[in-house]
């Protein structure tokens, strides 16, 4: 298929998301191609998943740069120069800045470990147990410059279950997070959601 959208995935660690949705997008009828990977972190394991399907990585670290501004720019080349149209944020552990959100408007999105606006943040599973919420999960959501808290794509529900550690429940919900993040990208790579629509409905 020519014409799925080409989308690049910024990463910082692991690289479960970026293989799930690297997973996905080898089926043809699947509306986007990931084209690149960008990780913040040479030592990322991330990159090992990029190449083991293929995805041109490239490593763009944050400490080469004095600002977020000319970081986000560094980034904002290499997704120009490889011509992509959407970016997934697949615990990619850098803020953006304003400047790099608004270029990105209604075409960046991430995952987030929990049913937002609840928990935003860090140590989001900790947050959950000491809330003593009985559901927790993830989102996919449209990036805003305020963290977090961006019009919702997508979300799932997880239970939290008695004795819950937050690496039990990181765990269960991550399962869900890749099945997630593919059906998200599917609803904005096709045009069935798009900012103004998710910001509709979440009014
Ligand atoms: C995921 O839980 C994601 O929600 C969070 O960071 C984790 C990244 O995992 N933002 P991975 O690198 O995709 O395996």
């Amino acid at each position: 298929m020519g014409n799925r959208v080409r989308t690049a995935v910024l990463i910082s660690g692991r690289g479960s998301n970026l293989r799930a949705l690297a997973e996905a997008s080898r089926a043809h009828d699947y509306p986007a191609e990931i084209v690149l990977a960008i990780s913040n972190r040479a030592d990322a394991a991330g990159l090992q998943v990029a190449e083991e399907y293929g995805i041109p990585a490239q490593i763009v670290p944050h400490g080469d740069f004095e600002s977020r501004e000319t970081f986000d720019a560094g980034i904002d080349a290499a997704l120009r120069e490889a011509d992509v149209s959407l970016v997934c944020a697949a615990g990619f552990m850098r803020i953006h800045s304003e400047w790099f959100v608004k270029r990105w408007e209604g075409r960046l999105i991430n995952v987030h470990p929990s049913l937002l606006p609840a928990f935003p943040g860090i140590r989001v599973h900790r947050q959950a147990l000491d809330a003593g919420v009985k559901v927790s999960g993830c989102t996919v959501h449209f990036v805003v410059p305020e963290l977090d808290s961006g019009p919702i794509i997508a979300q799932a529900a997880v239970p939290v279950l008695p004795g819950d550690t937050p690496e039990t429940l990181a765990a269960r919900v991550l399962e869900e997070e890749h099945k997630l993040y593919p059906e998200a990208l599917r609803l904005v790579a096709s045009g069935n959601v798009r900012l103004e629509s998710a910001r509709a409905v979440s009014r």
